[in-house]
């Protein structure tokens, strides 16, 4: 059984984004769960100097890692802001790329969408988080991509996706990260130290 975690880059009640995992994890192929992670909103902000303090980060940091590390493949769905990632999510991945040689990101299967309320659906954000996850090493999934625009239209009041094509592009987002998990483990083994 594969597990990915799935990470919101909002903590907005109604998130558009959150509810996008939400569908995920409805549509997930046979074999694969995914986990919904709440816990961003209670991440500080990045001070290497807490860092040194705690040991490689407070608990909410050491959580969160945890849950990385364990996991499979992440599905990091982000809003965007100002043309980029939120500093929510930036932050976070600033946490978990540190330290060495525990930079959980380093090799992670990461598949990326994402839903705004405007017409471009998220691509400069997802551009940016790609770049980011870069600098982290992580193995972030080519296609198929989902840019999920006018978001107010694609979920019901009760928050249920509705939206057929997009319900499809994340099952299909969700079968090739399976794949992608399996197809890039010899990239995970390390040679024994
Ligand atoms: C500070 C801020 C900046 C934003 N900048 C953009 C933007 O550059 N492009 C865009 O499409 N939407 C932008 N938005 C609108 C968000 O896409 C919208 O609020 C979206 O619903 C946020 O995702 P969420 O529903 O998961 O919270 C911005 C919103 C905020 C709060």
């Amino acid at each position: 059984l594969k597990t990915v975690l799935a990470i919101a880059g909002s903590l907005r009640q109604g998130s558009y984004n959150r509810l996008l995992l939400r569908a995920g994890a409805a549509v997930a192929p046979p074999g694969m769960t995914v986990v919904l992670q709440e816990g961003l909103g209670s991440i500080p902000l990045f001070d290497a100097d807490l860092e040194g303090a705690t040991g490689g980060g407070p608990v909410s940091v050491r959580h969160l890692r945890r849950q990385v590390a364990s996991a499979d493949g992440l599905l990091i769905a982000t809003p965007e802001y100002n043309h980029s990632l939120p500093g929510l999510l930036k932050n976070a991945i600033d946490w978990l790329s540190r330290p060495a040689p525990d930079e959980v990101l380093a090799g992670k299967p990461v598949a990326v969408v994402g839903a705004s309320g405007g017409p471009s659906g998220t691509r400069l954000a997802q551009a940016a988080l790609r770049q980011v996850l870069y600098a982290t090493e992580s193995l972030v999934l080519p296609s198929p991509s989902l840019f999920a625009r006018d978001a107010s239209r694609l979920f019901d009041e009760s928050g249920s996706l509705v939206d057929a094509p997009t319900r499809d592009r994340l099952a299909s987002i969700l079968a090739a990260l399976g794949l992608f998990i399996d197809g890039t483990a010899s990239l995970r083994a390390r040679a024994p130290a």
